[in-house]
């Protein structure tokens, strides 16, 4: 059987979401666990995320994403012909693509990107930049000349874009985002209790006690890491303003960036995102207290999306019916050679 869908991808650094008829169809982390020799995949997905810093030496977990681009093109391409099996089944599909790609990027990367959606399945495959799409979700209008701006805080990277007439004016892909966050937990649970914690670790306590506020209510979580002195399994407890502090830095990082691309932009379009506030999203704008902190950073009220995770891969599905849109704004469906899943 044949099927053909419009789908939106989105390769993020932490996860891959594939997005059709209005639902999330596949949703598995962004990570391949490869053999160490023969770089051939034994694991993807959310098996690949549990062996995290747990791998024996003959193997290697590999991000095929990061900073929101391809790091690693064949790990990227065998990941997305899995994933495309795993929403798909064995039925042929031909699928029309649009995947998404942070704003301000070369042709190149465009080209890999296009690459990798080829070799993975796609019969016409387009690319739209991240808060593009995310506009496209929100329903803006893209007929009338008035500024909207869309913060959207990843693992690997915080886009920021204005938007005007339905093309980008003012735009950045900044390096500093969520995984960030669990670094900076790491290094500091490393400094004040001596215990080295792994990447996963961090995220729960991020997740779970974080905060770049103060919390109302202060909260703690008991987790486990390795003395560094000692070498031995350690348990201790760290609260939300301990967390607070280890992070609220980068947070600020983060909220400099959004203030930078408003110095670049026009002050007519700063003057209509100052009235309707600015739009936030991406899995990084979970973290308790961001919306706050950046209304209180720029001084623009901040309107937080309902489905920060999916806005940018459910923006893109959208787009795909709207080549109209797209066609006034240079987009252009590229038809590219017809594929199938063997
Ligand atoms: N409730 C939460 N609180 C804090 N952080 C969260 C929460 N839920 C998810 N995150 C963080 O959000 C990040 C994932 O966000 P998202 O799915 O938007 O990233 P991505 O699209 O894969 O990455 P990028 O856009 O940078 O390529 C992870 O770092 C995750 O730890
Ligand atoms: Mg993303």
């Amino acid at each position: 059987m044949t099927v053909a869908t419009d789908i939106g991808i989105d390769l993020g650094s932490s996860k891959t979401v594939i997005f059709s008829s209005s639902k999330v169809i596949l949703e598995q982390p962004s990570v391949v666990t490869v053999d160490a020799e023969t770089w051939e995949p034994v694991y993807y997905g959310d098996k690949a995320k549990q062996t995290l810093g747990r791998t024996p030496e003959s193997l290697v977990c590999v991000h095929p994403i990061e900073h929101g681009v391809i790091a690693d093109y064949g790990i990227a391409e065998m990941m997305l012909k899995n994933y495309m099996q795993q929403a798909f089944g064995s039925r042929v599909v031909r699928p029309r693509i649009m995947a998404t790609l942070p704003a301000g990027l070369t042709e190149l990367q465009h080209h890999s990107l296009t690459n990798v959606m080829e070799s993975g399945g796609g019969r016409n495959i387009s690319i739209i930049e991240g808060p593009l799409a995310v506009a496209f979700g929100l329903g803006i209008d893209f007929s009338i000349p008035h500024g909207t701006l869309i913060v959207d805080i990843g693992a690997g990277s915080t886009d920021i874009a204005v938007i005007s007439l339905g093309g980008i004016a003012v735009s950045d892909s900044f390096k500093t985002a969520s995984y960030d966050f669990d670094a900076q937990i790491v290094r500091y649970v490393r400094k004040e209790y001596n215990i080295e914690i792994g990447d996963l670790t961090a995220e729960q306590i991020k997740i779970q006690v974080g905060a770049v506020v103060d919390r109302d209510i202060e909260v703690a979580i008991t987790a486990k890491g390795r003395n560094v002195f000692t070498g031995l399994p350690e348990s201790f407890e760290i609260t939300s303003s301990e967390v607070y502090e280890a992070i609220c830095e980068t947070a600020d990082t983060i909220c400099n960036a959004v203030r930078q691309v408003l110095l670049r932009t026009d002050p007519d379009l700063v003057a209509d995102i100052t009235q309707d506030g600015l739009y936030l999203t991406g899995g990084g704008a979970l973290i308790y207290g961001m919306a706050e902190r950046l209304a209180e950073y720029t001084g623009i009220p901040v309107k937080m999306l309902e489905d920060p995770v999916y806005s940018v891969v459910r923006g893109a599905a959208v787009a795909l019916q709207k080549p109209e849109l797209l066609k006034n704004v240079d987009y252009q469906l590229r038809s590219i050679r017809e594929l199938t899943i063997k």
